[in-house]
């Protein structure tokens, strides 16, 4: 048993254990669960969607976590402090992922976080606090294109509007969640008094780890995206008939502007701005596009670079649609702001790495995470894994070598054992 062991002694003793080639498999067999016949496609809600919460709580329930799935469909395991524990922390990522997404975005987070409060379990190593294991059920935004709903629930930030949203057949939220109201979710949130900091691993979804050539990273913030939905309307006409120059073409309006959001994007080094959907409803090979409908994603490490774009796109947007002759309707649908990681769980993170004998590298995260729903409410850390073919991400290519979920793991562990 490892109650007298220092925290050191119990470091060394867990060496030997191989947690990389169980959170490889375990990804493998989630990924089975999938909306496409090729491909990982899991949103929320959708059959994949339970069959992958069931699997969890199956695996956390073995692994002799107390284990629930609660009203928006997180799997929450509970590993318990000792009897002085008051106060839980959290090690989570999310379960859903995107359209033919990765088997490891998000996922690699709950699985290594699993493992580990196995370990302790096995070895009956108490923790001065709770650690929860949590598997957050939403924070893609594909089904309803609302981001963090799983943690959003659980920090407290949950808005009652969303119970309206619909999906693409016109499902509201609310349908199916099945809840009597926003008094269920609301009753999800944990207070800040009941947590003693927010942890998440997660693949780096990048190629600086890879460059480097380390397994690991300490996260230092978190990128903040805006969101926004773009309706352009122009006027149908007949392909053949209407000279170019009387033309009021929608999709070409918007091939501008996605050119002008690539341009300004390009003036600054971590901005980005990406128009991932691009539709021309019931267009037609002879029909000159009367509507066109594209998403926007802006992001930056810092909120002030980021906004700046904003406005210069949005100036330019209008600048297009009035010498096009088009209308164009504009909504944000999110404005998530750029965090810090808490420096203390970065030197943790950082400390234990070292501690592995590797280098502590610190980078920030262009990707948003569930992590960023926690800021404010609690500490927050994040600790990055190397991922394969060039840090592909939000693709089938997504890898993860065994060596680097092992490494991952026991930074992990050894972070957890040494917290104040
Ligand atoms: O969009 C993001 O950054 C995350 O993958 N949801
Ligand atoms: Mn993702
Ligand atoms: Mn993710």
């Amino acid at each position: 048993m490892s109650k007298g062991q220092s925290n050191a002694e119990f470091g060394r003793s867990a060496q030997h254990i191989n947690f990389g080639t169980r959170i490889v498999e375990m990804a493998r067999r989630l990924a089975r669960f999938s909306e496409s016949s090729d491909g990982l496609t899991c949103t929320f809600f959708s059959p994949a969607h339970k069959a992958t919460a069931s699997q969890l709580r199956e695996w956390m329930l073995s692994a002799a976590l107390q284990a629930e799935i609660d009203a928006m469909g997180n799997v929450i395991g509970r590993y318990h402090g000792s009897p002085a524990a008051t106060k839980s922390v959290i090690v989570a990522s999310h379960y859903d992922t995107v359209i033919n997404g990765g088997q490891f975005d998000g996922r690699f987070g709950i699985l290594t976080a699993l493992v580990v409060a196995e370990y302790l379990s096995d070895v009956g190593r108490r923790l001065p606090f709770h650690l929860d294991v949590v598997a957050f059920s939403e924070e893609e935004g594909v089904r309803f294109a609302l981001p963090y709903l799983g943690s959003g629930a659980i920090a407290g930030r949950f808005e009652e509007a969303a119970l309206e949203s619909r999906d693409g057949n016109g499902i509201r939220l609310a349908d199916i969640l099945g809840v009597s109201g926003p008094s269920t979710i609301r009753a999800l949130a944990r207070p800040a008094n009941a947590l003693a900091g927010y942890l998440e691993v997660h693949i780096e979804q990048g190629p600086v780890l890879l460059e480097k050539e380390l397994p690991v990273g300490v996260v230092t913030s978190i990128a903040g995206a805006c969101r926004f939905h773009i309706t352009i309307s122009g006027v149908a006409g007949h392909a053949g008939t209407v000279p170019m120059a009387r033309r009021h073409d929608a999709a070409a309006a918007a091939a501008e502007i996605i050119l002008a959001v690539e341009k300004r994007c390009g003036a600054a080094p971590t901005l980005v701005g990406t128009v991932g959907r691009l539709a021309v409803p019931a267009g037609a090979i002879n029909v000159i596009p009367g509507r066109c409908e594209l998403s926007l994603d802006v992001r930056a490490a810092d909120d002030a670079t980021r906004d700046a774009a904003v406005v210069d796109i949005l100036r330019s947007i209008d600048e297009i649609s009035a010498r096009r002759g088009v209308t164009t309707d504009v909504k944000e649908v999110a404005r998530q702001p750029a965090v810090p990681c808490a420096a203390r769980l970065q030197s943790a993170f950082a400390n234990a790495i070292a501690r592995m004998g590797s280098e502590p590298l610190y980078l920030s995260s262009g990707a948003g995470h569930d992590a960023a729903m926690f800021a404010g409410l609690t500490d927050i850390g994040m600790l990055f894994v190397r991922c394969g073919n060039g840090g592909i991400s939000h693709s089938p290519l997504e890898t993860v070598t065994e060596d680097d979920a092992d490494f991952a793991a026991h930074v992990l562990l050894d972070t957890l054992v040494n917290l104040d």
